[in-house]
């Protein structure tokens, strides 16, 4: 690879979620859902091991944000666990709030600028009690009074919105495909849980402008890259073409104008959805095949894998980043991409490679502002557990010791390089 460079104001960042790295969050869904799977004789458990202290970011954050500055990243993309701020319904936790704002101010205090996510994967319990993300109604009031208390709270320290992590991933996952926790197969709650969704993010955009009417607003997109199994025959060919418009444009057709499509709804509309985008965050790791009517494969023989069985295949970062840009006229950041590996040259060769195609998708006018990489510290994998070590710092679980990898070393030089 030759030489190639990123504009001066690109940004570099990483990015991390509250459940995966702060620790002792034991009020939210998630926990609720390992708990109840730890009864399971052990052979019908589905998730690796309980999250408990994950980095002991809720008290080290001083610590992975000095190292944030030490690798020279501009930007970090963090979460807010809704059922630390609100512990019981109607109470907010003052105490919270403010503990994160000293985190937020800890990143500006080192000139790293902030993106704020408000949900990523997890709800309190109180709420999943009351129906979760099925019951639209009662869920958007819950929802709207969190978002206005952290928005009115921490929103002057605030650089970038990112307050939805993949309005795809839960309600396909979790309630159709069952390939993520609830691991549920309802298309009956897909359709309600996926609106939910839909209002989650309109909400958001309008909390956030009526307050702070130049914010910058995006959405963290998961586009995943489907392709048939076997590109010589037809039903796999049909099939990869299906789930594209089902997993993928529909969901982004959704967001960006308020119509809904074909299979996901037909001619469903949200109407408080269009232009609430300022910018399109792209969540990219790997690529899947689609085998006959609903078969899908992680990989194929001869494929290179990560620890998490997911394919190797940067062109795809290239290809949806091509279809983002010509879809939409909006700026577009990497908001996560990564490699779950103990192998640094691994961890490089896929950030290499990777980058290359954003550089490649850059050149061809894609407009292409920042790429944050999963993730600034190991941390806690959702159903995966700890061994998926995604880190540009390695973190010791038994002592809580922090140590920057190769990998963390190499991206540090591409951001003081300005390129690869
Ligand atoms: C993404 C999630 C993130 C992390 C990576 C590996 O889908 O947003 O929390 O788990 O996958």
């Amino acid at each position: 690879m030759g030489n190639l460079s990123f504009p001066e104001d690109f940004i570099w960042g990483t990015a991390a979620s509250a459940y995966q790295t702060e620790g002792n969050n034991f009020n939210c869904d998630w926990y609720g859902m390992e708990q109840r799977d730890l009864k399971n004789p052990p052979e019908k458990r589905r998730f690796k091991e309980p999250c408990g202290l994950a980095c002991d970011h809720w008290n080290r954050f001083e610590e992975d944000f000095e190292l944030a500055a030490r690798l020279g990243i501009r930007m970090h993309r963090l979460s807010i666990e809704w059922s630390r701020v609100f512990p019981e319904m109607h109470r907010a936790d003052a105490g919270a709030l403010e503990h994160y704002r000293r985190m937020i101010a800890a990143l500006k205090r080192r000139g790293i600028a902030v993106m704020l996510t408000l949900h990523h994967f997890t709800i309190p319990l109180w709420m999943e009690r009351q129906g979760g993300y099925e019951k639209r109604a009662v869920f958007m009031k819950h929802f709207r009074e969190y978002v206005e208390a952290v928005v009115s709270a921490l929103g002057d320290l605030v650089d970038c919105w990112l307050p939805i992590n993949e309005p795809n991933v839960v309600p396909l996952g979790g309630y159709l495909t069952g390939a993520f926790p609830p691991y549920r197969t309802s298309p009956l709650a897909f359709v309600k849980v996926y609106r939910t969704f839909f209002d989650m993010h309109a909400s958001c955009y309008h909390i956030i402008k009526r307050r702070f009417p130049h914010a910058t607003v995006g959405v963290a997109f998961a586009f995943i890259h489907l392709q048939p199994y076997d590109e010589k025959k037809a039903i796999d060919r049909l099939a990869a073409r299906f789930a594209n418009l089902t997993a993928n444009l529909r969901f982004f057709q959704g967001i960006t104008s308020g119509r809904v499509g074909f299979p996901l709804g037909v001619g469903a509309s949200f109407p408080s959805l269009r232009g609430t985008l300022d910018f399109v965050g792209l969540n990219y790791y790997s690529t899947t095949y689609i085998r006959g009517l609903f078969g899908v494969e992680q990989s194929r023989e001869g494929d290179l894998v990560t620890d998490m069985g997911w394919v190797f295949y940067p062109q795809g970062i290239y290809e949806v980043l091509k279809y983002l840009g010509s879809a939409v006229r909006l700026p577009i950041i990497v908001t996560e991409n990564g490699v779950a590996t103990t192998d640094e040259s691994f961890r490089i060769r896929y950030m290499e490679a990777h980058l290359g195609q954003v550089h490649r998708a850059m050149a061809e006018g894609v407009p292409v502002r920042g790429y944050m990489c999963w993730s600034l510290t190991d941390n806690f994998e959702w159903d995966r557990g700890y061994a998926m070590r995604f880190g540009l710092v390695h973190v010791d679980f038994s002592t809580q010791e922090r140590r920057v990898k190769e990998g963390g070393e190499w991206f540090s030089r591409v951001i003081r390089n300005g390129g690869l």
